[in-house]
């Protein structure tokens, strides 16, 4: 399988990886493909993304996808978080081979879960925000 410089360096080097324990979101989901879960913490400050941290028992895609996917909502804000696709993650990866495309909808998801919970404990309905989080029978 051929993966890109990229891929390679974030998932010998990834960044962001953790737990945040005052975290103002946490986000847990499950890749119904291969059983592989992403755990997602968020700090909010306003409307910023101030700091996150990953946490996956993924494999190598699932790390350099997720390592991409944090430095690209760090410091931007709730909207721009929850524009992020998993298409542009991979793009900013320069590609993911086709049968590790659901690794990189993990992240995605996570993110998505993690800005779900942050809206509940705010005591505000997330639906409306954040849209379903959907599980991920698909890619
Ligand atoms: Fe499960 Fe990649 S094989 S996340």
């Amino acid at each position: 399988m051929n993966y890109s410089a990229k891929v390679m360096d974030h998932f010998t080097n990834p960044r962001n990886v953790g737990e945040i324990e005052d975290a103002d979101g946490i986000g847990e989901v499950g890749n119904a493909k291969c059983g592989d879960i992403m755990k997602m913490y968020l700090k909010i400050e306003g409307n910023v993304i101030t700091d996150c941290k990953f946490k996956t028992f993924g494999c190598g895609a699932a790390v350099a996808t997720s390592s991409m996917a944090t430095e690209m909502i760090k410091g931007r804000t709730i909207d721009e978080a929850l524009q992020l696709t998993n298409r542009a993650v991979m793009e900013a990866l320069d590609g993911l081979p086709p049968v590790k495309i659901h690794c990189s909808v993990l992240a995605e998801q996570a993110v998505k879960a993690a800005l779900w919970d942050y809206y509940t404990k705010q005591g505000v309905d997330p639906e409306p925000i954040v849209g379903k989080v959907p599980d991920m029978e698909e890619e």
